[in-house]
């Protein structure tokens, strides 16, 4: 008997407000070229800097080159474009700007510099993704690797390969390579373009796909049908769906079936 009293209180937890036709002023929805910003992201601009209504690290930049505007997300100090933000499934697919130009240009031979960096941040990536395993500068590679011919004009013999868990287990010592970058790639993609050697930059251009999650000290503040957001003299701040924001979450707004 004391057991079940325990737990009801659970069942009284929330069935949440979903609230997602209310107008949230504090978060507003933005477009920036192709993609639509709206919560969890946010628009970067002059205003965001005392106060933004989304995650940290999940601002996206906009900016114009004249016949576009391109929206952009910093990881790790690297940026990215955002080709599409897709709600229903919290995924994101992004592009390393090293190698994709957003205007289609002449370059064919893309040199990708660094790795994915996630830091700390609610995002993962998406089982749709493969990893694609360079080796720039070479004296040679392995047979199951493709070479990049483009590339042997600056830097020697330089290689790609879809990485798995056989191919993982190589030791590339003796081919002196002078760098290596392993980047995701949606596979998928591969389908449609399966010569590496010539198609890898298609393949960067096109992207990959990141998953996020709910940041674990929002989790009161969504509940309870509201926004986090962050104030640069108060912190964490919960915009709630009347306008008002809060310290904690949006009791106000709390919707449950038992009262
Ligand atoms: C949320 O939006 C969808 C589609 O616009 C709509 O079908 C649904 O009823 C809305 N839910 C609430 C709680 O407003
Ligand atoms: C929003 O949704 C609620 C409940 O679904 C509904 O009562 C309300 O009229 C809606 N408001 C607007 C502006 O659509
Ligand atoms: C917060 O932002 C305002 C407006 O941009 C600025 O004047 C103020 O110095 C900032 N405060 C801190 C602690 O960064
Ligand atoms: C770019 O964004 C600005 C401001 O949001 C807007 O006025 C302009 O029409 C946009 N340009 C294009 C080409 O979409
Ligand atoms: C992130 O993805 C990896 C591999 O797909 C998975 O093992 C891990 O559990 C995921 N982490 C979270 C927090 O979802
Ligand atoms: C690709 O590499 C990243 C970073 O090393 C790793 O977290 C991820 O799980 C790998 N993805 C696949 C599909 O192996
Ligand atoms: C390629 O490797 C050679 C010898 O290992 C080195 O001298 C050269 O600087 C490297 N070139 C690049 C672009 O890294
Ligand atoms: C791993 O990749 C290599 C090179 O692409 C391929 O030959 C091999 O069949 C793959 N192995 C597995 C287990 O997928
Ligand atoms: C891939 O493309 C290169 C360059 O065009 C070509 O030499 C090679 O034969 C192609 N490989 C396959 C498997 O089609």
């Amino acid at each position: 008997m004391s057991h079940l009293l325990l737990l009801l209180p659970f069942f009284l937890i929330p069935l949440v407000a979903e609230s997602n036709n209310s107008s949230y002023p504090n978060c507003p929805t933005r477009e920036c070229g192709d993609a639509t910003i709206s919560y969890p992201f946010w628009k970067m601009d002059s205003d965001t800097t005392t106060q933004f209504c989304g995650y940290q690290g999940f601002g996206i930049k906009c900016s114009g080159n004249g016949r576009q505007n391109i929206s952009e997300i910093t990881l790790g100090g690297d940026s990215y474009y955002v080709q599409w933000i897709n709600h229903e499934c919290s995924s994101i697919l992004l592009a390393d700007s090293d190698v994709s130009s957003v205007v289609p240009g002449p370059n064919n031979c893309p040199r990708v510099h660094h790795g994915i960096n996630l830091q700390t941040l609610p995002l993962n990536f998406s089982i749709l993704n493969v990893n694609l395993s360079f080796h720039f500068n070479c004296t040679g590679f392995p047979s199951f690797a493709t070479e990049i011919p483009c590339m042997e004009r600056s830097e020697g013999k330089s290689c790609v390969h879809v990485m798995n868990s056989s191919t993982e287990e190589t030791d590339w010592d003796e081919y002196s390579c002078t760098d290596e970058v392993v980047t995701p790639v949606i596979g998928e993609h591969i389908n449609g373009f399966p010569n590496l050697s010539t198609d890898f930059g298609e393949l960067l251009r096109r992207g990959f796909e990141l998953e996020w999650w709910r940041v674990d000290d929002c989790d009161k503040c969504e509940e309870s049908g509201g926004r986090c957001g962050h104030h640069n003299t108060t912190g964490f701040v919960c915009f709630c769906s009347d306008g008002t924001t809060s310290k904690g979450d949006c009791k106000g707004t709390f919707v449950s079936t038992v009262n």
